[in-house]
């Protein structure tokens, strides 16, 4: 790495080695990361490839020089509007939580997205110093081009008419041009931002044994592990050292662990995401070189150890699923088996358990039931919610006091997602059932929400469609599962309550196809009779989305993957015990618009 101002400044302070690696100096990369904004969505710096260059400014609030300079930025975006110019704004602020940066920027007028960089990962490797600075990053091969303050023109109590140098649209202009930027770091004026954590990554750096293991082996071995659906077991030091840099990689983009929903709306009792606090543990542990420190390795007993087949003990019922050839490699399109219910007489059901055939291949699976064939034609291939299967997610157990009644008519209709692991494999997995004893005090329900009616036009970035069902009775809502495509870019559910509040019960930022999560709330939310749920999806139709199949088509309603959907399913109870309905048929209710 070049030497920059701030390296030589470390020499001077005693520091060098933990510094260098600190500092970023115009033509070094900037590395990938996904962050939410302020208003809940989710960039990815390498997603702007198709940008002729990305102009991100440090923000924080009740900083004045932030504040007078941002005026000026929006005016350089209008001149730059024709060019192809994305700006972002970042936050590293400890103090600036959500709230607060909504209020300065409704208080400010700020139109940009402001990035919040929680952990303060981005801000510590961009080496921020101080809020104002702004950074110009050239697409073309994600190098820094540029960073430094705005122009001249503000300064520390004290602002000049008119700038006298224009560093920022200077170093546009160059990368524009494909030029050199010939000032292409200058000293920042602004708020110095508190970093309390880049001392501990550079003084005494987290080590593996005391640090690292226990987060891997509480978060990432239920699927990294011997056989497990996680592509590499990490099952001791060398292999968690070995993925060290890749480990980093998918914390900053925020791909691992697998967990969509943003923590800011809503708790559920089957999250599985970081803290700020652990992933900067893990990628401050990768930064200082992933040592391993002193004791005993606790992975490999965890690696070796026996997993029960069914958490739950003997189920009362356990049905086979036909057979599936997984080849070696290849994308599988969603399997549909369906097998018909072996019963004589109608059960309630109160969990549900799978135990995939071949681990490394079942990547997820959706139980759903119908009366008979036919029926629930207009949603596809699934009926009633029956539950699910996620690696390392354990069983589905219904809300307490509440059961799934199964009519010995009823066909289970399974969605199965096969990925592929570079050898070919055959796949039986098993479905378990636990009855209840008695009929539960209520019925768990299943309300589907759909609108077949979308239309996606070609190449749109961000196109948004709904569905909508207003409950007639008090209910409590138990989880939800939004459902989309390649295309899916986020999806929420909203209520809208009697009187006009709405409350975000689930937003999903950046919605992957990959992952199918049921959310289930920690505490069931009472919706009042009147009270409408929206189900909201948008879908990137453009080429800079890697996942879709086709960017020049319009994509409309269907069941393969090329497809879309807009699909969310609900589960809930009538908020007053109401007899149970055992013999009664499976009630699903579909609402599209
Ligand atoms: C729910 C299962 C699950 C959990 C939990 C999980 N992983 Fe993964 N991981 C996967 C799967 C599956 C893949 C393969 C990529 C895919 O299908 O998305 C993967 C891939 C990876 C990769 C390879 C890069 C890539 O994107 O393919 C890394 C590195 C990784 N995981 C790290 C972690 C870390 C670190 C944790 C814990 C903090 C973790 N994972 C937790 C399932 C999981």
């Amino acid at each position: 790495m070049r030497m920059n101002k701030l390296a030589w400044a470390a020499i001077a302070s005693g520091t060098l080695l933990a510094q260098a690696a600190l500092a970023l100096a115009p033509g070094d990369r900037v590395d990938n990361f996904r962050l939410l904004d302020h208003r809940g969505e989710s960039h990815e710096l390498y997603y702007y490839s198709d940008a002729s260059a990305i102009v991100l400014m440090v923000q924080g609030n009740g900083c004045p020089i932030v504040r007078n300079q941002l005026p000026r930025l929006a005016e350089i975006r209008d001149a730059y509007a024709d060019e192809n110019v994305v700006f972002l704004l970042l936050n590293a602020n400890l103090q600036d939580d959500r709230e607060r940066i909504r209020q300065e920027a409704d208080e400010f007028a700020i139109d940009f997205p402001i990035l919040m960089d929680d952990s303060q990962l981005i801000g510590e490797t961009l080496a921020v110093r101080r809020t104002a600075e702004t950074f110009v990053i050239d697409p073309e091969g994600w190098r820094l081009a540029y960073r430094g303050p705005v122009d001249d023109r503000v300064s520390y109590q004290a602002q000049r008419p008119e700038a006298r140098q224009h560093f920022l649209t200077d170093a546009l202009d160059a990368v524009l041009g494909g030029e050199a930027v010939t000032q292409a770091e200058v000293e920042p004026e602004g708020c110095l931002v508190h970093f309390p954590h880049r001392e501990q990554r550079a003084g005494e750096p987290p080590n593996y044994v005391k640090d690292v293991a226990p987060l891997i082996a509480e978060h990432c071995v239920a699927c990294h592990r011997p056989g497990g659906i996680g592509p590499f077991a990490m099952s001791e030091y060398a292999i968690v050292h070995g993925f060290a840099p890749m480990i980093r990689e998918v914390l900053r983009t925020d791909r691992m662990p697998p967990w969509h929903a943003d923590r800011h709306h809503g708790e559920f009792s089957n999250e599985r995401s970081l803290t700020a606090a652990e992933r900067r543990t893990l990628v401050h542990w990768v930064d200082a070189g992933a040592p391993r420190g002193e004791g005993t390795d606790p992975l490999p007993a965890l690696a070796a150890r026996d997993w029960p087949e069914w958490e739950l003990g003997e189920p009362d019922l356990v049905i086979e699923l036909p057979a599936f050839e997984v080849p070696a490699t290849g994308v599988i399109p969603y399997q549909h088996p369906r097998v018909s219910n072996p019963l004589e007489e109608g059960v309630w059901v109160r969990a549900v358990d799978f135990a995939p055939g071949d681990r490394a291949v079942v990547h997820h699976i959706i139980a759903t039931f119908a009366g008979r064939e036919g029926q629930h034609a207009r949603e596809g291939a699934l009926g009633s919610a029956l539950g699910g299967f996620v690696p390392g997610g354990g069983p589905t157990e219904y809300p307490q006091g509440t059961g799934v009644y199964l009519d010995p008519e009823a066909i289970f209709i399974l969605q199965m997602h096969y990925t592929t692991m570079g050898r070919a494999t055959t796949d039986v997995t098993r479905m378990a059932l636990y009855f209840a004893d008695e009929p539960p005090a209520k019925e768990l329900r299943n309300l589907v929400l759909i609108n077949p009616r979308i239309r996606i036009p070609p190449h749109a970035r961000n196109h948004t469609e709904e569905a909508a069902h207003t409950f007639d009775r008090d209910v409590l809502i138990h989880s939800l599962l939004p459902h989309a495509h390649y295309r899916g870019r986020s999806s929420s559910f909203i209520a809208v309550y009697p009187d006009g509040r709405e409350e975000i019960l689930l937003s999903v930022p950046n919605y992957d196809f990959n992952w199918q999560h049921d959310y289930v709330l920690a505490e069931p939310v009472l919706l009042p009779a009147g009270t409408t749920l929206v189900h909201r999806t948008s879908w990137d139709n453009s080429a800079q989305n890697r996942a879709n199949p086709d960017p020049d088509v319009e994509v409309t309603w269907g069941l393969q993957s090329w497809d879309e959907m807009l699909f969310g399913s609900v589960r809930y109870t009538h908020a007053e015990a109401t007899a149970s309905t055992a013999g009664g048929a499976p009630s699903a209710t579909t609402a599209g618009h």
